[in-house]
């Protein structure tokens, strides 16, 4: 791994001015901002992918576990086989165990031999979510990762995504501010104008979603996006 975290440094004209995001090493950072503000077009950039944007500036990266905004699963192969399909990409032997607890961890048990196509939206977007899990990389992005879920599996997954993610550097994009304030060590706020911290909570992630801190930061972060 090298030395420097990861940073995006430049602007895209006429999308975003000129900005800095580095990630903190080991630690969540939570990206929140208006829809085509640029979001998904940062994680890309660290993932390495083509943007579609010109962008000018600089990224410095490590390599990336990434999953897309759209699931991207594969409709012939199964749930299993989706999940699985980072080892087999790369010619390895999946681990059956490992698999199986991700697909557990995501509320899929029983699951596995599904195709997508047989899937709910939520229920593609938690294997998308465990094929991430599933690659073991330092760097883990998530693009808007629980948004096809219900308020219940958004609070079990995403606290369980950060147990699983613990010491790994992750940037999540979400449009949820209770989710920011809930998982993020450091939370920015993306406009045209560029980047801007906002204060998280005290305490580790994944903090509980009632606590008096956890839902102050929430509001304020509301009223902030809709300023
Ligand atoms: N492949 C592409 N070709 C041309 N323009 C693109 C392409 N991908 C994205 N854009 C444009 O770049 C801008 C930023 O897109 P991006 O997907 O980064 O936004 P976002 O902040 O992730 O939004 P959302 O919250 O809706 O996902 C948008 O105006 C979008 O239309
Ligand atoms: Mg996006």
């Amino acid at each position: 791994m090298t030395a420097a975290a990861p940073r995006v440094r430049g602007e895209a004209p006429g999308l975003f001015a000129p900005l800095d995001l580095q990630l903190a090493p080991g630690r969540i950072t939570c990206l929140l901002g208006a829809s085509g503000v640029g979001k998904s077009t940062l994680l890309r950039l660290l993932a390495g992918l083509p943007t579609g944007v010109s962008f000018r500036g600089r990224v410095d990266t490590w390599p990336a576990a990434l999953m897309g905004q759209d699931p991207g699963l594969f409709p012939w192969l199964t749930v299993g086989r989706n999940v699985a399909l980072g080892a087999r990409l790369r010619g390895e032997r999946a681990d059956p165990a490992r698999t199986r607890h991700l697909i557990e961890a995501v509320g899929l048990a029983g699951l596995e031999d599904r195709l997508p196509g047989q899937l709910s939206g939520g229920q593609r977007q938690r294997v998308a979510l465990a094929r991430t899990l599933a690659e073991d990389r330092p760097l883990v992005l998530l693009d808007e990762p629980f948004s096809a879920l219900d308020a219940r599996l958004r609070l079990m997954i995403g606290d369980m995504a950060a147990r699983l993610l613990d010491g790994r550097t992750v940037l999540v994009v979400t449009h949820d501010p209770a989710e920011a304030a809930r998982l993020g060590d450091r939370i920015a706020v993306m406009t045209p104008a560029g980047l801007a911290d906002h204060p998280a909570p005290p305490g580790r992630v994944p903090r509980r979603h009632d606590a008096a801190d956890v839902l102050a930061a929430q509001a304020a972060l509301t009223g902030r996006l809709l300023a």
